[in-house]
């Protein structure tokens, strides 16, 4: 039977504008979800826009829209965006379609009647910006402990959910669930947290409308994160499709970043308990991007806009540089030096080279035309047991969501190729001509080899990766290809004709400044 996997984004707020640190997120589900379709997995990878809650309703206003309005022309920013990043995914929810309130409603109402909602009155404080309440020992000096901004004191009516109830519970599931909260470190960061005391959460607001009406009662709108949470149900078809819902859920992973864990492992697990549904079964926290040393902020002016950094290093290098740079958990430093050295040390050195040598020799030595595998040596079987040892170390990497691991894997069989390469030496070979069959068989095996490298690393640069493989006339149907049969030795026709590469990854001059 084909294994699903199920992959999810957090859905971002649709008003912010995007960042590094949003595509980062985005691209590190794509890359996965990419790879898993090629290890025949029914892949469902779902990623959309959190629109609810007053920030939306504030800017609507003094922009003189109504928030609808403001969310359909806002969240194009987003949409184009994975566009241009050519991320995958299957679907794009937003709350305020009617497929997810729907499903918000259906829960609020499911726990209510079980329940595990009750009607009292809210008393501290809430920081807008991180939609988040806090208690006055929490507030770290008078602000927001997350954001450091300020909070403001909140007197309403609200409905409460039945948190303290599930403490003991959670911190079991969490314990006897190893893998549930990834890398392990966070584990013991939210033991602790629950260990201080869940306390019940305040789930409505009556201060604003923009939001889904709780069910019998619409002068609440239902707390945006139980709204917003509920998205990884409504994407995949709760109670609208059964038959898909049971298929994909529960999923696979819940990719975010580390500040967004609390509301992932605690209320988003306890949400799922109450409502009697199974918890994903993985969520994983990435650290956290700076740029040039410092965090991104708004006062500061210093995001990283995706949109210029694709058009002017181009879409594979800046996915690669997010995955590669920075082992997926621990945070991350941006600098445009760090972006260059990568680019061009491992894009246009040692790929983009290795690919454009062979070819060109190819077109020298054999008239364009590829070459027929005379007799495999020694050599050749080296590189066949490199490139299966390879194969495997993918398969442990992705599976530990460790994209940068599966990547030096693979740049290790690059610079395995290239060496084989300087150590056959076809230069010489050709300056022989009874030594023809051999050089053929080399300059076959490295454009083999150059075929696979094509495909290991089309989850991570799948634009550059197709154009490989077409300049090798290796036309696949990426939708529909096997990793596994495809990576065998053997795939190139020998034969037909291949050109000169134009140079994939350009050197970037470093500029001084
Ligand atoms: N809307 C909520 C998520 C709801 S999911 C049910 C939200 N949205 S967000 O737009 O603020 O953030 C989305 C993701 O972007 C988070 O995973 C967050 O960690 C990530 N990043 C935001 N800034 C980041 C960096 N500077 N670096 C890396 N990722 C960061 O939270």
């Amino acid at each position: 039977m084909t294994k699903k996997f199920y992959i999810t984004t957090p859905i971002y707020y649709v008003n912010d504008v995007p960042h590094i640190g949003h595509a980062y997120t985005t691209i590190a589900c794509d890359a996965l979800a990419r790879y898993k379709r090629m290890m025949g997995c029914n892949v469902f990878f779902l990623t959309g826009a959190d629109e609810h809650g007053q920030k939306v309703e504030n800017a609507a206003k003094a922009n003189g829209e109504a928030p609808i309005e403001l969310a359909d022309r806002v969240v194009k920013r987003y949409q184009q965006l994975w566009e241009k990043l050519n991320i995958s995914n299957n679907d794009f929810i937003r709350t305020s379609q009617d497929r997810h309130k729907q499903v918000v409603q259906d829960i609020f109402k499911k726990v209510l009647d079980a329940g595990d909602i009750y009607l009292g009155e809210y008393e501290d404080w809430y920081c807008t910006p991180c939609e988040t309440f806090w208690t006055e020992k929490q507030l770290a000096d008078g602000k927001c402990p997350d954001c450091n901004r300020d909070p403001h004191k909140l007197k309403e009516e609200s409905y409460f959910f039945r948190m303290s109830k599930y403490q003991d519970r959670l911190s079991q599931y969490i314990q006897d669930n190893p893998d549930f909260i990834a890398p392990a470190s966070r584990r013991n960061e939210i033991l602790s947290f629950i260990k201080e005391g869940l306390r019940d959460l305040s789930i409505s607001r009556t201060t604003f409308s923009w939001g889904v009406p709780v069910p019998g009662n619409d002068k609440h709108v239902v707390y945006v994160w139980f709204d917003a949470l509920l998205n990884y149900l409504s994407g995949i078809g709760y109670r609208a499709d059964d038959r898909m819902f049971n298929k994909y859920w529960p999923a696979d992973v819940h990719v975010i970043g580390k500040d967004i864990l609390r509301f992932h492992a605690v209320y988003w697990t306890t949400f799922l308990f109450a409502a009697g549904i199974e918890p994903p079964k993985r969520v994983f926290a990435h650290g956290w991007w700076t740029v040039e040393g410092k965090k991104m902020s708004k006062s500061l002016r210093n995001a990283v806009d995706p949109n210029m950094l694709v058009q002017t290093y181009g879409v594979d290098q800046i996915r690669y540089f997010l995955l590669r740079e920075v082992p997926f958990g621990l945070d991350g430093d941006f600098s445009k030096h760090a972006l260059i050295h990568r680019i061009n040390s491992d894009l246009a050195n040692d790929l983009g080279n290795l690919f454009s040598r062979v070819c060109s020799m190819v077109v020298k030595y054999f008239d364009r035309v590829i070459p027929k595998v005379s007799e495999i040596t020694q050599s050749e079987k080296a590189l066949i047991a490199k490139k299966e040892e390879v194969y495997l170390q993918l398969e442990i990497h992705m599976d530990a969501l460790a994209m940068n691991k599966a990547l030096i894997s693979i740049f290790e069989f690059i610079s395995a190729i290239n060496k084989y390469i300087d150590d056959m030496a076809p230069w010489s070979l050709a300056k022989e001509p009874k030594k023809a069959g051999r050089l053929g068989t080399v300059l076959y095996a490295a454009l083999d080899c150059i075929r696979v490298i094509a495909l290991f690393i089309y989850p991570f640069i799948p634009e550059s990766a197709v154009k490989i493989l077409e300049h090798l006339n290796s036309n696949y149907d990426m939708s529909d290809i096997n990793l596994k049969y495809s990576s065998n030795f053997g795939g190139i026709e020998s034969g037909t004709k291949i050109d000169k590469p134009e140079v994939l990854f350009p050197r970037i001059e470093q500029k001084r400044e």
